[in-house]
Order: structure tokens, then sequence, then C-alpha cells
């Protein structure tokens, strides 16, 4: 059924699911008992009644990814998109598809709710056990979600299909510079579109994509990581789309001057002599010229050759290539410089025996660069990946391993995590679990007591990943 909402009523509902998330995140943070969330409560109750007095009746139910309110379809202005998704994950998590609010409700309601909800995912069947423990309380009505995996299964396809297909039109692009032939920068706008759609409703997914380092074909994979990493940064930081198909692209292409350096240097399993650097050192300039030899020279053009030139300079210009008076940084520099170094800490390379495992390269390059790197921008990193990113292998109290699969945006050191050897020892392909979650006595379920390199255990990451 159809109602006709008027806009007061819209910003309302785009208020009420706003309040709502911050109510469960500092639910889940504090005692139910808490000032914070008691002035929440009352908040959201005073909202939800003011909405109750003008439209009789509140239908907020999930279809897909959004949120409707009264069968209108809540748009969201980027800044709440995280509230807005981790608000949906929160409640597919017990099951819960519609909430009915069918007349003013007290704060005692929403206490017994907001308990319940925060309890329920220990129940073995969480929405029938909110639903019953919400039986006294006639005025709101819960219905459980319509929702199958496979939608969720088909989301991870989708995201990976948009990732091998970004690779290979780096591969092309790589391919067509040696052979001299131009580049269409115009099918570049087009791959990085669709990166950036998935990134905008998969951030996740994607950014685990990055993590599996195990891929035969180092370069290629490395330039659409550092691209990917790069344009869920910039989204972070609050760029708009054009800026970042510009990003995406430029920073596709920060290693475009490696097609100069021969193979031997760059896939040469033990260290590289002095003059063996020396040549490596080149491509930054190399980048420049192959950019520059491109179809159009425009803004975009520019752009990338100047990104290509700085990604190694680091902002206090210790690095290379060295210039005479050189300039600030880019901003996009600054950008691909931190993602870049990331992933080829991170790498699976021949002559590294051992990858650095996420969340120690994220501590060295704080430690190490903190003057090389901007560090705004480092901040705005760290917060993306969490304090373990995507990929980490962790050691839990409860004596399980697990590989941290998600980031938890409200609680950085509490990701979600693939538990992969039981408390025996055993490999498993077990569940995905929540180290937010807590037990009926307020304690963690499980909580990370060491990290480990995924590969001293033999453990390939893409086996849990794709
Ligand atoms: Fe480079
Ligand atoms: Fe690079």
């Amino acid at each position: 059924m159809a109602y006709s909402i008027n806009s007061e009523t819209i910003n309302n509902a785009t208020e009420v699911i706003n309040q709502l998330s911050i109510f469960l995140r500092t639910a889940k943070v504090h005692n139910i008992n808490n000032t914070a969330v008691i002035s929440a409560t009352d908040k959201f109750v005073s909202l939800v009644n003011n909405i109750i007095s003008l439209e009789n009746t509140i239908v907020l139910e999930i279809r897909g990814e959004y949120f409707y309110f009264n069968d209108y379809r809540i748009r969201y202005s980027p800044e709440y998109i995280l509230n807005l998704d981790s608000l949906i994950r929160e409640f597919k998590k017990v099951e819960l598809g519609t909430i009915i609010i069918k007349s003013k409700i007290s704060p005692e309601d929403i206490k017994v709710f907001i308990g319940l909800f925060l309890k329920s995912h220990l129940s073995e069947n969480p929405f029938d056990y909110l639903k019953e423990g919400m039986s006294g309380i006639s005025n709101i009505e819960l219905k459980k979600i319509q929702e199958i995996s496979e939608e969720i299964l088909d989301k991870r396809k989708i995201a990976t299909k948009t990732y091998f297909n970004a690779v290979s039109f780096y591969k092309e692009i790589f391919n067509n510079v040696k052979t001299n032939e131009k580049i269409n920068l115009k099918k570049s706008k087009r791959v990085i579109r669709s990166v950036i759609n998935q990134i905008i409703e998969q951030e996740q997914i994607l950014l685990g994509m990055t993590a599996i380092k195990d891929y035969d074909e180092y370069t290629y994979h490395h330039s659409t990581n550092v691209s990917i990493l790069s344009v869920a940064l910039g989204r972070r930081m609050g760029m708009n789309h054009k800026m970042l198909i510009d990003l995406g692209i430029v920073s596709l292409f920060h290693d475009l001057g490696k097609i100069d350096v021969p193979n031997e240097i760059l896939n040469k399993p033990s260290k590289l002599t002095d003059s063996e650097w020396g040549i490596i050192k080149q491509h930054p300039k190399w980048g420049v010229n192959a950019i520059l030899k491109m179809r159009n020279i425009d803004d975009l053009t520019i752009n990338a050759a100047i990104v290509a030139f700085e990604h190694h300079m680091n902002i206090n210009h210790t690095g290379y290539p060295q210039v005479e008076n050189p300039a600030a940084l880019d901003l996009f520099s600054r950008i691909v410089s931190i993602v870049d170094q990331y992933d080829a800490m991170t790498a699976n390379r021949i002559y590294r025996n051992n990858p650095m495992s996420p969340d120690i390269t994220l501590r060295e390059l704080q430690e190490k660069s903190w003057d090389k790197l901007d560090p705004l921008i480092f901040k705005f990193f760290v917060n993306m990946i969490g304090i373990y990113p995507i990929g980490t292998l962790v050691m839990l109290n409860s004596k399980e391993l697990g590989l941290v699969y998600e980031n938890n945006q409200d609680v950085l050191h509490r990701p979600r995590v693939i538990i992969i050897a039981d408390n025996k020892g055993n490999w498993i392909k077990g569940s995905i679990v929540d180290l937010a979650d807590k037990n009926g006595t307020d304690e963690y379920l499980r909580t990370i007591i060491k990290t480990m390199s995924p590969k001293q255990y033999n453990i390939n990451i893409a086996d849990y990943f794709l």
C-alpha cells in the first residue's frame, strides 16, 4: 500500500534512520543505562512520535540495499552512507526486515527492543528470539527479512567480475603502450566508473579483492589494487564523482613507466644491485613519457603524468626522482603514494619469502614514513582499511584462527572474521563471526590476541575470498 508522504516527513524519515544507527552504535559500545544511550533513546522516541502524529503509522522496511519508509525509498547523501550501510548490515544479521510502528512509543518500548536486538545474534534463530521478546509490546510489529543469501553471492560475483575486468583492461593498456599503439582514455572512464559503482555498493568486497596477493601477474594486479584503494580513499575523503573518476584513472597508470624496465629486473628473485635500482628509479620519468604519448593531451593526461612522476617523491622530497626546487606534491600523488606503498609492502613477491602482514605494514608505514606521507590522508587510510586490514591472519582468545573479512567502521579493532581453524587446530571452512558481538554478560565473545603471517601457515587467502 502506498502512502502519500510530505517533504517534512521525508526529512524526518531520513533522520529516524540516521538516529537509529547512531543509537544502536552507542548502545553497542556503552551500557544501555549510560547517559549517552538514554539521550539517544529520547531523541529517537521523540522523532518517531512526531512522525506518528503526522502519518499514523511507520513502516520501515529493507528492500535490497535500501531502507523504505512508508513505501518511500530513503535517499542518502554521501556523508550518511556509512551509517546506512552499517544499519542495514545489523538488520540483516538478526534477519529483521520490517519494523511497523502503529502508535506512539515510549522510551521503555525502545529500550526493550534495543536490548533484545543486541542480544538476538547469540540465539540460533535471532529473528524468532527478537519477535518473541517483543510480543508484549503491541504497538511495534516486526517482520522477518525476505532475503536469500544468493543475493549476497551475486554481489560477490559482480564485484569479482569488476575487479578482473579492471585487471585485464590494464593489461591491455600496458601491452598497447609496449607496441606503441595509441590508448583510448574513454574506455578507461568506463572501467573506472564500474569500479566506483562497486566501491559505493560493495566497498568491503572490493577491498577484499585487493587483499588477495597470490595472483601471478603482479604488475597488473598491483596497478588495479592501487586504483581501487585510491578511489575508495578518495570517496572517504569526500571527493565527488568526477574527481573519483580522474583519481581512478591516474592511479591506474601510476606505474606505466615500468614498461621500459626489463623483466629480469622487474621480476628478479634476489636483491637488486645498485645499478638495477638505478633503472627502477627511472620508471616515474618513463611513465611521464608513456602517458604523454596518449591520443589526446588534456587535463586528465597531465594529471596522470604528474602522479606518475611524483608517486615516489615523498612529501618531504626524500624519494625519487630528485628535482631542483621541488613543489608541494599534488593531492592525487599524496593519495597514490600511500596506497602504492601499502600494496607493494603487503604483496607476495618472489623475492620476499614473507610478505608483511597488513597490520604490521600499516604500523611500519606509520612509524617509518610519518614525515614522508601526508598525515591527514594516512589517517583516512587507516580508518578505511581498519587496524586489522582485510586479509590479516589473526589468533583469537578462543584459540581459533581467523582471517579478517570485513572491517567494522564503528569499532576498528573488532572486525568481522572468517574462522579457518577451530580451537583444536583443525582446519575448517568456518563461519563469519563478528568480533563486536558480546555475550549475555556484556563481554566480547572473541578478541584478537595476535596477528600472524598467512604464508607461514601456508594459507591462501584466495581460497576464502573468491
Ligand atoms: Fe612506482
Ligand atoms: Fe606502484
